[in-house]
């Protein structure tokens, strides 16, 4: 079953709105079977804009567009790095990569074909390479997609795990990633991100979608369903809760939709921007489509770029 479409029933059936995201976690659907995809539209979207390239051509650091560090945590040399290259990464480029590279199905795009080290910069940038292995997104997935995305094999979860444990013992201490974003979380200005104005980001009806029948594609603001943190996402922007948004914004695993990792030196993790670009060639009453406006994206990468001259000034409590 489609998870929007059982909350679609749900929602009918209780008579509220707020039952969307209670999972504070970010793992909802993990696993589940079925995930999306369901009906026999086309999913092509209203032609509004199915960006192919990894960034976002609005001329701030792309994901993984910056060369990783020449030593340390993250550099191509160090043990971790060269583990995922030879095993981590040409196990998933087989597997997920089909969806995964191109953004096929609605996919975020977070992998690069044959190029493990880009790959491997995407990941990190999406705060994805993480101390501890236990709240890794890529472990928790899952079969997804309904089902079209299958779960890892037991081998790649050993090979993540080794990979994990590795860049742990790099990066633990002095460059931990939890270290260097909660850092920069509190030079967060909360001025700049009310300026984004995600309290009128709406979401888009596909063509192939009935209003009627879905829930939170049509109109709908974020916080219908991410005041749970769904997808590692929280956005109550709107509601009452704009002080709390921000408040989790500044924190782990929140922060990392705005910024993660090149090694120890903060980046923008463009991560709305790439669910946004998902989400154009998602399938109907998949995750719900939405554009922000060129004034948002700008708004959006002030704020993000603001927080990383901030840190690169030493302006962060370093
Ligand atoms: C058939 C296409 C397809 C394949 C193959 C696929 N995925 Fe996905 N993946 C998706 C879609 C669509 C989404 C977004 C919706 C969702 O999360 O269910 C997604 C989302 C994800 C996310 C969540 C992104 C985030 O940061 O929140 C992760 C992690 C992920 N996939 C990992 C994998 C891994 C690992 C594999 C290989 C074992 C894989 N996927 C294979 C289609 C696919
Ligand atoms: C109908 C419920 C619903 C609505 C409305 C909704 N989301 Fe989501 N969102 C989810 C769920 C469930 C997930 C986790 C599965 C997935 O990735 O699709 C998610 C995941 C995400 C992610 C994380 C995926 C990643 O790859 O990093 C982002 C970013 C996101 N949503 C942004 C938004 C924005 C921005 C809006 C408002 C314009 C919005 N969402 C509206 C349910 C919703």
């Amino acid at each position: 079953m489609n998870r929007y479409i059982v909350l679609a029933a749900a929602l009918a059936a209780a008579g509220l709105v707020a039952a969307c995201g209670s999972d504070s976690s970010g793992s909802l659907g993990n696993g589940e079977p079925g995930g999306y995809g369901q009906g026999t539209g086309t999913g092509t979207g209203n032609g509004n804009g199915t960006g192919t390239g990894n960034g976002n051509g609005n001329g701030n650091n792309n994901t993984g567009s910056a060369p990783p560090p020449t030593s340390g945590p993250g550099a191509t040399t160090g043990a971790a790095h060269q583990y995922f290259d030879a095993n981590v990464y040409p196990s998933l480029e087989t597997t997920c990569g089909g969806c995964h590279n191109g953004g096929a199905d609605g996919a975020p795009k977070f992998m690069v074909a044959s190029d493990a080290t880009k790959t491997y910069s995407n990941l990190d940038a999406r705060g994805d390479i993480i101390v501890d292995a236990s709240t890794s997104q890529l472990l928790k997935q899952g079969a997804h997609d309904s089902n079209k995305a299958p779960a890892l094999t037991p081998d790649q979860v050993t090979k993540i795990n080794t990979w994990l444990t590795t860049e742990a013992m790099e990066r633990v201490g002095m460059a931990a990633p939890v270290n260097v974003l909660s850092k920069i979380g509190t030079c967060l200005d909360q001025t700049k991100f009310n300026a984004i104005g995600f309290d009128k980001l709406l979401t888009t009806q596909r063509k192939t979608e009935n209003a009627n029948n879905c829930t939170g594609c049509n109109q709908a603001p974020c916080r219908t369903c991410h005041t749970g943190g769904d997808g590692g996402y929280y956005n109550a922007m709107g509601s009452g809760l704009d002080q709390t948004t921000f408040a989790k914004t500044q924190t782990a695993p929140f922060i990392s939709k705005y910024i993660g990792l090149n090694g120890t030196t903060p980046v923008p993790s463009n991560a709305i921007m790439t669910k946004s670009q998902a989400t154009q060639t998602g399938a109907p009453y998949s995750h719900p489509m939405f554009t922000l406006s060129a004034t948002q994206q700008t708004a959006l990468d002030a704020f993000v770029t603001d927080a990383i001259t901030k840190y690169t000034n030493k302006q962060c409590g370093q």
